[in-house]
């Protein structure tokens, strides 16, 4: 298992979202939503197109390229034409910073 270090608490605000680069290159998108913080993989699992430039509605998020919308509890598509679900990272809070716990070896990423 790997913890890795993402952001502090408060970098981000109820309702932001930030990409962040892990192992020097996989990105992960880390969501604020009230209190909750959730994070999965930055890019999107249909094509390549960053997910921190789409939309937040409550519990989902929006691709911004193809419009494939994502459910951020399960990382499943809600609709086409994304059919891979995302990774949803475990966090964890802890002193104030926010972390994901990873199996060891690469950050696993859904992509076509
Ligand atoms: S790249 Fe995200 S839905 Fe197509």
């Amino acid at each position: 298992m790997r913890r890795i270090d993402l952001i502090g608490v408060d970098e981000l605000r109820d309702g932001e979202m930030k990409l962040v680069v892990v192992d020097g290159t996989d990105q992960v998108l880390v969501i604020r939503q009230g209190d909750e913080f959730t994070a999965t993989q930055g890019i999107c699992s249909h094509e390549y197109f960053e997910l921190d430039k789409g939309f937040l509605t409550a519990g989902t998020l929006t691709c911004a390229l193809h419009l494939s919308r994502f459910d951020l509890s399960s990382g499943e598509p809600i609709d086409p034409p994304a059919e891979l679900p995302l990774e949803i990272y475990s966090v964890a809070v802890e002193s104030g910073r926010v972390l994901i716990e990873v199996p060891d070896g690469p950050l696993p990423i859904s992509e076509q």
